[in-house]
């Protein structure tokens, strides 16, 4: 008989992109994907390192689990993913309700990890390859709306910022077979989906060889958004220092793939993003920045910014806060560092940022983005936007929400709309995290 597969997510899209390589790898290894998970024979947790809480909530998460065993002695618990890279064994002895770790690159091997479970005792899978991409494996949709989904088109992070633990979870950098990703994105069109984001550590290194013939990323990019002019393209996430040109020229060029950037800058010093080995300065950074403004002046940028990295001093902070401003991102992701064992910076430097001072500075960066994007969101009422229908509001059925092309999220009030139609949308009001506004029928 099938055995029921329950898989919980944490972690980045890359990580939701290996749950559905996961659960593709399975569903033909006579498992059949299961929403509750009270009632599953197998579950597993792709987990996430990059921060001290993310593991915390991992390791809460398992304590949870330990009882479904009781009521279910055969049921098999598996923590796959960044946690399993990592911690590897040690995980087997903090955890003793965990019966399975198989890492990012070993996926293909867990039919036979789990049958080997199945006979008794633990089973550990860790290694990592140069090579594998999963290229030949069509993913389940998990969680679907049916309209949009990641494609992942490489794996792996060479790049060593100093505070990552990324090189070390999930191995070397390399690409996916361009056709694969090609024909990846044609299913999702015959099957309905009308926008795919392509996905990697570092999008812009993408690079494939064959025959002489080579596809860098922008040279993909097009290869994708030819596919359908009815299909967005969109990607995650760039490295600033490998932002090309070339790239800013091919978004321009194409009206399908979406005009929205999320360059992570990490911090605004150059003492500090010398010590981060990011390989850029606050200058070339703005150079970019300015680059992408004059080719596509309605562009959406956003962007990742640490707070409170090894030795930054408060004029440091400061120059985080004016590149924001300079900048003016519609939205930013923002964290307190987190020292992750192993890395450059947990070997080399010391973690001296008092946590007090972490937590204000973080709140500063906070606040000033809120007003950044609360002054972004305004400059768009009036304006009409063409967006694709994602889902319906928490809030009440009759309210749908989509993003526009740069990425922001607007709500309007249906009529005879539904979830993946395109609808073109005045926007009359706005909060620092939403748009609303009225459908028009024509622009
Ligand atoms: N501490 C805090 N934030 C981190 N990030 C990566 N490593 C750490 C860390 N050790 C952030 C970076 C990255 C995003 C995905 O997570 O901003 O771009
Ligand atoms: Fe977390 Fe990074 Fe692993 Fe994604 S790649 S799951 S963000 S540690």
């Amino acid at each position: 008989m099938s055995k029921k597969l329950y898989i919980e997510t944490y972690g980045c899209q890359m990580n939701f992109s290996d749950s559905e390589i996961v659960g593709s790898i399975l569903s033909q290894n006579d498992c059949i994907l299961e929403e509750d998970i009270n009632s599953a024979d197998i579950i597993l947790i792709n987990t996430c390192s990059i921060r001290e809480n993310a593991e915390k909530r991992v390791f809460n998460r398992l304590r949870n689990l330990k009882h479904l065993k009781k009521n279910n002695p055969l049921l098999i618990i598996g923590v796959i993913g960044c946690m399993a890279e990592r911690l590897k064994e040690d995980l087997l002895k903090k955890e003793p309700a965990v019966d399975l770790i198989v890492g990012p690159d070993a996926y293909r091997d867990l039919p036979k990890l789990l049958n080997d479970v199945n006979l008794g005792g633990k089973a550990v899978q860790t290694l990592l390859s140069e090579d594998e991409t999963y290229d030949d494996i069509l993913p389940v949709r998990i969680d679907s709306n049916g309209v949009s989904a990641f494609i992942s088109i490489m794996r792996g992070c060479q790049n060593f910022c100093a505070y990552c633990v990324v090189p070390y979870t999930r191995g070397k950098e390399r690409s996916r077979d361009p056709q694969t990703i090609v024909n990846e994105a044609k299913t999702l069109v015959e099957n309905g989906f009308k926008e795919v984001t392509l996905l990697g550590q570092n999008v812009n290194s993408y690079f494939w060889k064959e025959n002489g013939e080579t596809v860098n990323f922008s040279k993909l990019m097009s290869m994708v958004a030819e596919i359908s002019p009815l299909l967005r393209v969109r990607f995650a996430t760039s490295h600033p220092k490998d932002l090309s040109n070339e790239l800013i020229q091919t978004i321009a060029k194409y009206s399908n793939i979406c005009k929205s950037i999320h360059l992570p800058m990490q911090a605004g010093s150059n003492s500090v993003l010398k010590k981060m080995n990011r390989k850029y300065t606050r200058e070339w950074y703005l150079e970019r920045v300015n680059a992408i403004k004059a080719a596509i002046p309605d562009c959406g940028l956003s962007t990742d910014i640490i707070a409170g990295f090894c030795g930054e001093t408060e004029e440091d902070h400061k120059e985080t806060l004016s590149l924001m401003k300079e900048v003016g991102y519609d939205s930013a992701f923002m964290f307190k560092y987190s020292e992750r064992p192993g890395t450059t910076a947990a070997r080399n430097y010391e973690n001296d940022v008092p946590e007090d001072v972490k937590g204000r500075r973080l709140e500063e960066i906070i606040a000033l983005q809120g007003e950044l994007s609360l002054e972004s969101n305004k400059k768009d009422i009036g304006n009409t936007f063409e967006i694709l229908v994602e889902g319906q509001s928490k809030r009440s059925k009759k309210q749908l929400f989509g993003r526009n092309s740069q990425n922001k999220v607007i709500i309007f009030t249906a009529t005879d709309e539904k979830i993946g139609d395109y609808v073109n949308v005045t926007v009359l009001d706005c909060t620092a995290a939403t748009l609303r506004g009225d459908r028009v029928k024509e622009i």
